[in-house]
C-alpha cells in the first residue's frame, strides 16, 4: 500500500511498488485526465506535478513516492479550471483532438510558475510534450498569452 497525497488528498494504493504513477491515477485514483502515450517519458501525455515540477508519470514508481510529495494532476490544476494557462488555452482554441493537451498544460504551467514570462527558446527548451495534431504553434501562443494573463506561481 502506497500513501499518496494527489491534488491535495492523501489516498493510498494498492499496487506493486514498480508500478507507474500513470496507473495508480488512473485505474487506482479515478483521475482519468492524465494520459498515456508512449510509456518511455518520450511524448509527455502523462505529465503532471510533483512538488511543482512537471513529471512523466509513465516512468515514475509508485516507490518512489510517498505522502510528502504534493502530486497535483490536470484535474486539481486548478479549482475552478480556470488557471491562467487554461483560461489561455480556450480563448485560443489551442487543442485539436485534445489527447496531448492536460500533458501540454501540465507542462506549460510548470514552465511558466519558474519562468513567468518565457522567451520563446525557453518555451522550445522547457516543452518537449509531442502533439501528434501539431498545436505547436498555439501552444507556444497560448504559453505567451497565459504569462501576459500573469502567473503568481
Ligand atoms: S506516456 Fe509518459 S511520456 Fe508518453
Ligand atoms: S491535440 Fe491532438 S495530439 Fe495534440
Amino acid at each position: 500500500m502506497t500513501k499518496l497525497n494527489v491534488n491535495g488528498r492523501v489516498v493510498e494504493v494498492d499496487a506493486s511498488p514498480d508500478t507507474p504513477l500513470l496507473w495508480a491515477l488512473r485505474d487506482h485514483v479515478g483521475l482519468t485526465g492524465t494520459k498515456y502515450g508512449c510509456g518511455i517519458a518520450a511524448c509527455g501525455a502523462c505529465t503532471v506535478h510533483i512538488d511543482g515540477q512537471a513529471i512523466r508519470a509513465c516512468v515514475t514508481p509508485l516507490s518512489a513516492l510517498d505522502e510528502s510529495q504534493k502530486i497535483v494532476t490536470i484535474e486539481g490544476l486548478s479549482p475552478d479550471g480556470n488557471h491562467p494557462v487554461q483560461v489561455a488555452w480556450r480563448e485560443l482554441d489551442v487543442p485539436q483532438c485534445g489527447f496531448c493537451q492536460s500533458g501540454m498544460i501540465m507542462a506549460a504551467a510548470a514552465l511558466l510558475a519558474q519562468t513567468p514570462r518565457p522567451t520563446d527558446a525557453d518555451i522550445d527548451a522547457a516543452m518537449s510534450n509531442i502533439c501528434r495534431c501539431g498545436t505547436y504553434n498555439r501552444v507556444r501562443a497560448g504559453i505567451h498569452q497565459a504569462a501576459r494573463g500573469g502567473i503568481t506561481g
